[in-house]
């Protein structure tokens, strides 16, 4: 190999190596909306091993979510261990052992990695929850956002930490769906970026990146596809 070519190549794979180091494993991530989308993601953040808590605003909602989860574990262990029924057993065990859940977020993202918002589509709320959570979580914790149409910037502008901030974009059913749209944001460090995407493939995904634009990637074909579905059924 020719000298500059050697230099090169040491040169790539330091620099990649260093961005590496930098990246934040994360382990505890805590889950803001414990419904259809929330319950799935911390599902799978769980039966991965990360430790997970669950947050919602009643005792019963929480109930009903982790129910949710145990049936939805029970079923994909069903296939999953399909002769080995005591295996089975011992992974739904242990995905739900890495569960926790509580009402209060402020009380529980003081050690979290990275908070996961899947609550109701307004942006409002979502402002007002990301401004509180912003004063309690430590200052290396990432904020994602779940939503399907809200500007992902706002978002981050009702924290400090733009820089520690990206959507995450699941699909339903959350156990079943490959797909996860990391979006970046104008603001959005390289770091958090390629802390997400190694989230996403650590939870058994497959992510792809996106700009803060409308409807991401999969919406913004899916909304013309549909319409024109409509036309052709109109003609006939
Ligand atoms: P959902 O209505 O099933 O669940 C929302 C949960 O958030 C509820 O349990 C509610 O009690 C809780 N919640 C509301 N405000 C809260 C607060 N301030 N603190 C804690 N919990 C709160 O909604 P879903 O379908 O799970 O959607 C959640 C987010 O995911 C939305 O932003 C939605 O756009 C997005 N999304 C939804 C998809 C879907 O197919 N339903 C697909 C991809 C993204």
């Amino acid at each position: 190999m020719a000298f500059a070519t050697r230099c090169f190549v040491r040169a790539a794979s330091s620099a990649a190596a260093t961005a590496a180091a930098k990246k934040l494993i994360v382990k505890h991530v805590t889950v803001i909306g414990g419904g259809l989308m929330g319950a799935g993601i911390a599902q799978v953040a769980a039966a991965t091993g990360h430790t997970v808590v669950l947050v919602d605003q009643s005792d019963e909602i929480l109930k009903k979510s982790a129910k949710g989860i145990e049936e939805s574990l029970k079923r994909v262990t069903k296939k999953k261990f399909a002769d080995k029924p005591e295996a089975g057993a011992e992974f739904v065990d242990k995905t739900l052992k890495n569960i926790t859940t509580s009402t209060d977020a402020v009380a529980v993202v003081h050690s979290t990695d990275l908070v996961i918002e899947a609550i109701v589509e307004n942006q409002e709320i979502k402002n007002e929850l990301f401004k509180r959570l912003d004063k309690f979580a430590p200052e290396h914790t990432i904020f994602a956002s779940n939503t399907s149409s809200l500007q992902i910037t706002q978002l981050a502008n009702s924290t400090t930490r733009q820089d520690r901030f990206a959507g995450l974009h699941f699909f339903n059913p959350v156990p079943m769906m490959k797909l996860v749209e990391v979006i970046k944001t104008p603001m959005t460090s390289q770091k958090t970026f390629e802390s997400l995407m190694d989230f996403s493939k650590a939870v058994g995904k497959s992510p792809v990146s996106c700009k803060d634009t409308p409807g991401f990637i999969v919406n913004r074909l899916l909304v013309p596809y549909m319409a024109e579905a409509i036309r052709l059924f109109e003609r006939g």
